[in-house]
C-alpha cells in the first residue's frame, strides 16, 4: 500500500486567492489526494444563512455576508483536519486571517490576470464582478490583494493545467513546509 501523502499534517489546509483561482477545484481533489473532507465556506455560508450569495449581498449588503464570513471561517478552523477553500475576501479580513495563519497551514492559490478573467466568465454568480468590466475589477483586486494574499505559508501558481499536475506541486512544496516546521519544533 502507498503511503498517505502527509501523513504527519497536523493542521486543516486553507486555500486563499481570487476568485478564478481554483481553491474550490484544487481543494476536491487536494482533499481526495490526502483523504481528508473537503469543505468551502461559501457553501458554508449560504447554508448559515439559508440563501445564496448573491441573496446575501443583495439584501443584507457585502458587510453583513463578512461578518458572516468571519463566523462561519472561525467555526471551521475550530473543526476536524480538512482542506477548506475560503471566498477571495476572506484573508483580507483582519480578524479571519489571523484566525488562518495560526490554526493552519494556508495555501495562496496565485493566478494571472487572464486566467482569472477565463475561469471567472463561466459562471455569474459573483456580485464583485457585477459592478463594472470584468478585467478592471480584476486587475484592481490584484493590485489591492496580492500583496495580502502573500502572507499565506505558501504559494501555489495555478496554471493552465491539468489540475493533478497543480496537485502534485502543492504535495511537494507542503511536504517541504512541513519538514521545515517540524525542523524547526513547530507542529506541522
Ligand atoms: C468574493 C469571492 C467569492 C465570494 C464572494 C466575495 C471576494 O468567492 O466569497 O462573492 O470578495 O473575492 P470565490 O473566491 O470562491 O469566488
Amino acid at each position: 500500500m502507498t503511503p498517505k501523502p502527509l501523513a504527519n499534517l497536523s493542521k486543516t489546509i486553507v486555500l486563499v486567492g481570487l476568485m478564478g483561482a481554483g481553491k474550490t477545484c484544487i481543494g476536491k481533489r487536494l482533499a481526495e489526494r490526502l483523504d481528508l473532507p473537503f469543505v468551502d465556506a461559501d457553501t458554508e455560508i449560504e447554508q448559515a444563512a439559508g440563501c445564496s450569495i448573491p441573496d446575501i449581498f443583495e439584501l443584507y449588503g457585502e458587510a453583513e455576508f463578512r461578518e458572516g464570513e468571519r463566523r462561519v471561517i472561525a467555526r471551521l478552523l475550530k473543526g476536524p483536519i480538512q482542506v477548506l477553500a475560503t471566498g477571495g475576501g476572506a484573508f483580507l479580513d483582519l480578524s479571519t486571517r489571523q484566525e488562518i495563519l495560526s490554526r493552519s497551514i494556508s495555501i495562496w492559490l496565485r493566478a494571472d490576470l487572464n486566467l482569472l478573467i477565463s475561469r471567472t466568465s463561466r459562471r455569474n454568480n459573483r456580485p464583485l464582478l457585477k459592478t463594472g468590466k470584468r478585467r478592471d475589477i480584476l486587475k484592481r483586486l490584484i493590485e489591492e490583494r496580492h500583496p495580502i494574499y502573500a502572507k499565506a505559508d505558501v504559494v501555489i501558481d495555478s496554471a493552465h493545467e491539468a489540475p493533478d499536475i497543480t496537485i502534485d506541486r502543492t504535495i511537494k512544496t507542503l511536504k517541504n513546509h512541513i519538514d521545515k516546521l517540524a525542523g524547526a519544533g513547530a507542529s506541522p
